[in-house]
């Protein structure tokens, strides 16, 4: 058995909370199957107090060198006025480790469906996945400044950038319901109308997949009043971002939804799709699911350990059942008590 390196971003505010936990639920459910070793590493808020910096180089390298980058969440108010801030480094770490394609599913539990605000009817068996391009768009799109009177964005997407998240899409939808809707501002945007011609030439080479396009303004309606229609949903930088936030609502909680970025080579990086939650830190309520379920991933896709991978969801839907969770899901338990709880569920 050869020892996997894990690079672990423990982060601020609630991210050392959850990764606390996360590694926890890690380490019973692999205890004498698969044999891994951690690095803790400087990066975002953290960083910046110790070193002056969020991404140290030191962090980029042993990142590159690892097996796989677990990240929790940083940023938060003590930073925001930082010269270069955790978020920053946290986009540099994207970009250094070319994580272009960012994974956010979205399946609504059964047993967590009466936690969301919409509809019990409305939201069974959604079951998607956005796909958010990472590493271009108005994120990194370069003339960007500020002055007092006026500030700049500039929004790019190169046909090669795009057509590497539609292919890595179009294939993923292959292995599922082989629709993907392709969510952009094409009515205003050049930078979506490019996506929309990049689409009909890669679209020839999935026959058996389904393709529909959705103005953002459209879709996000769409997503709350019929999640059901979506499968892959492959959009850009920035509405990923907000989209994946938004299909929270469907599942009860931001504190339920992993995901994974993953690039051409190199090793994939998995963190929730939530902040740092200054609000709710320091005081044992972080929801620790979404952490875990990227630990699942991370087993899955990195490492293919899926019997690992499914006892860990196994055990997560018994704690959700006997209803040990955290406030944001309706319940009383603490962080602490939901990782005891999916640990002896893991052993039992
Ligand atoms: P947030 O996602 O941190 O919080 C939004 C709301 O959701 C808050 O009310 C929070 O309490 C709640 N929430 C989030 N995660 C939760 C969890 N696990 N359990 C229970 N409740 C949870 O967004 P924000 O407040 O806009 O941002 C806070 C900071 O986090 C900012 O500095 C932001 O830039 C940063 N951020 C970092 C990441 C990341 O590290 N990947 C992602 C998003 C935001
Ligand atoms: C996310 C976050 C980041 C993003 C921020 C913190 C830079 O919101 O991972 O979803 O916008 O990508
Ligand atoms: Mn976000």
């Amino acid at each position: 058995m050869t020892t996997k390196k894990i690079a672990v971003l423990r982060g601020d505010y609630i991210g050392p909370e959850i990764m606390t936990a996360g590694l926890a639920v890690l380490a019973a459910a692999c205890t004498g199957k698969f044999a891994y070793q951690i690095q803790d590493l400087p990066f975002g808020g953290q960083a910046i107090d110790a070193v002056g910096d969020p991404l140290p180089a030191e962090t980029i390298h042993s990142c590159q060198n690892a097996d796989a980058v677990l990240l929790s969440a940083i940023g938060g108010p003590k930073w925001d006025q930082a010269k270069k801030r955790p978020e920053a480094g946290l986009l540099q770490i994207r970009n250094e480790l070319q994580l272009f394609a960012n994974i956010r599913p979205t399946r609504v539990d059964p047993i967590l469906a009466q936690n969301s605000p919409v509809k019990e009817a409305v939201i069974q068996g959604t079951n998607f996945v956005i796909v958010r391009e990472l590493t271009s768009g108005i994120y990194f799109g370069q003339p960007r400044k500020q002055t007092a009177t006026a500030a700049l964005d500039t929004s790019t997407y190169t046909k090669q950038e795009i057509e590497r998240i539609l292919r890595l899409g179009f294939k993923m939808s292959e292995h599922r319901q082989k629709h993907v809707t392709i969510v952009d501002k094409a009515n205003v945007l050049a930078t979506s109308k490019l996506w929309r011609q990049v689409t009909q030439q890669v679209q020839a080479d999935f026959p058996t997949v389904k393709v529909d396009f959705s103005y953002v303004d459209a879709a996000s309606m769409k997503l709350i009043s019929q999640p059901t229609f979506f499968d892959v949903i492959i959009t850009a930088n920035l509405f990923g971002d907000i989209l994946s936030d938004e299909a929270s609502v469907l599942t009860g909680s931001l504190g339920t939804i992993p995901s994974m970025s993953a690039g051409n080579n190199g090793p994939n990086l998995y963190e929730p799709i939530h902040g740092s939650a200054p609000d709710i830190a320091g005081k044992g309520i972080a929801d620790p699911l979404a952490m875990i379920q990227s630990i699942e991933m991370m087993l899955r896709e990195s490492f293919h350990e899926n019997q690992i991978a499914d006892q860990i969801a196994v055990a997560v839907r018994q704690t959700i059942k006997a209803g040990i969770v955290t406030p944001d899901l309706g319940g009383h338990a603490t962080t602490k008590e939901v990782t005891a709880k999916i640990i002896e569920n893991l052993k039992g």
